[in-house]
């Protein structure tokens, strides 16, 4: 059996193929041949990603008779900034980027986003192949075509949507990660059954633990059914004027997480956007929208693969529910002044909302700060 499966992504001329499966990278040659204008490309990685893949990648280029250079930035979120934006724009240019010269984007959420931003701007915009190497990558960022660099007043703040040509998903790349990215990366793809997929949900309750233990089928599937669910999303809303927004579940929480902790290595992205998740379903149960049922199943299926659950779970500071509010009264998804939640009414159906008073979102917080059970104020 062939267990590489792939999904389109629809957006008419610029749409485009996400693969999934293991193998990929040794035949990445082969298969972006066919989207690119001419047989060069220029590889961006960071320095620890190269490391493990670059030389299979290069092989694979030479295989299919692609010239190819690399750059490689150095790991880590630090370099999602307008300096090292400037520095790889003018290294691009130093070996002579074309307007028909592809980039490669190799590795993490940070390249995608910080090469696919280049891609977006350098002479006005080139095409560029996502290679995302981690789970988060896989399942999130490398598709849908928003891309970035941080700025000091915040996450993600400047960026442009570009969509990439292609999509390669190696799930064999998932082999070096560390299994602490391997969770964190698992929220996202939990994210995509809590929001619209009830049984894809049921799956992963039954499943899950396969899929962090590396069992290829099971990553294949759960890396497929994201895919396919982002996919069908940003088909339906590219730029994000309604329904891409419920893709943010648990990122409102979650980025108030993150500054908190100072956005690093004590709470790591998907971490904070797993504990997000359930905050906005217990706001939910608050609201009387979600049963409490389904929070317990959320909270249980994180907890049981091991992603913090409980503010207990998280790095020690003294937490308060009126300093989260105001890093969220930050976030780039507020409207007209106004917080904006998704929610959910169960497992399977979330939705935007603009109408949640402040105070039931601080009454949740302190709740959940103190160590109360939330059917207390159901
Ligand atoms: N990560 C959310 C989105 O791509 O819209």
């Amino acid at each position: 059996m062939n267990p590489v499966t792939t999904v389109r992504v629809e957006l008419d001329a610029r749409g485009y193929d996400i693969h999934v499966g293991p193998g990929l990278l040794p035949r990445a040659g082969a298969l972006m041949r066919p989207v690119l204008k001419l047989p060069r490309v220029i590889v961006v990685a960071d320095q620890t990603v190269a490391a493990l893949h670059l030389s299979t990648l290069q092989a694979s280029l030479d295989a299919a008779g692609i010239a190819h250079e690399a750059i490689e930035v150095p790991a880590g979120e630090g370099s999602k900034d307008f300096r090292t934006l400037a520095w790889l724009i003018d290294e691009l240019l130093a070996l002579k980027l074309e307007r028909s010269s592809t980039l490669v984007a190799l590795g993490g959420g940070v390249i995608g986003d910080l090469a696919g931003f280049a891609a977006a701007v350098a002479l006005r915009g080139v095409d560029f192949v996502q290679i995302p190497t981690s789970l988060l990558a896989q399942v999130d960022s490398s598709v849908g075509g928003k891309t970035a660099i941080n700025v000091p007043r915040g996450k993600n703040l400047v960026g442009a949507f570009h969509q990439p040509r292609l999509v390669l998903a190696d799930t064999d790349a998932l082999k070096t990660l560390k299994r602490r990215e391997m969770l964190a990366g698992y929220a996202e793809v939990a994210k995509y059954g809590v929001i619209g997929d009830a049984p894809f949900f049921a799956w992963l309750e039954a499943h899950g633990e396969r899929v962090i233990q590396g069992d290829t089928q099971a990553q294949v599937h759960a890396v497929a059914t994201s895919c396919r669910a982002k996919a069908k999303v940003v088909a339906a809303d590219e730029t994000e004027q309604g329904l891409r927004e419920t893709l943010n579940f648990g990122h409102t929480f979650g980025h108030a997480l993150e500054a908190e902790t100072g956005f690093g290595d004590a709470l790591l992205h998907g971490e904070a956007v797993g504990y997000g998740m359930v905050l906005a379903t217990r706001l939910s149960v608050a609201r009387g929208l979600c049963p409490a049922a389904d929070l317990a199943r959320v909270t249980r299926h994180l907890a049981r693969i091991g992603l913090p659950t409980r503010f207990a779970d998280l790095p020690q500071t003294p937490w308060s529910a009126g300093r989260l509010v105001q890093h969220m009264a930050h976030d780039k998804k507020v409207r007209d002044g106004k917080l904006r939640f998704v929610l959910t009414r169960g497992i399977g159906t979330a939705f935007t909302a603009g109408d949640v008073p402040t105070d039931a979102v601080t009454a949740m917080l302190d709740d959940a700060i103190a160590g109360r059970d939330a059917p207390a104020y159901a």
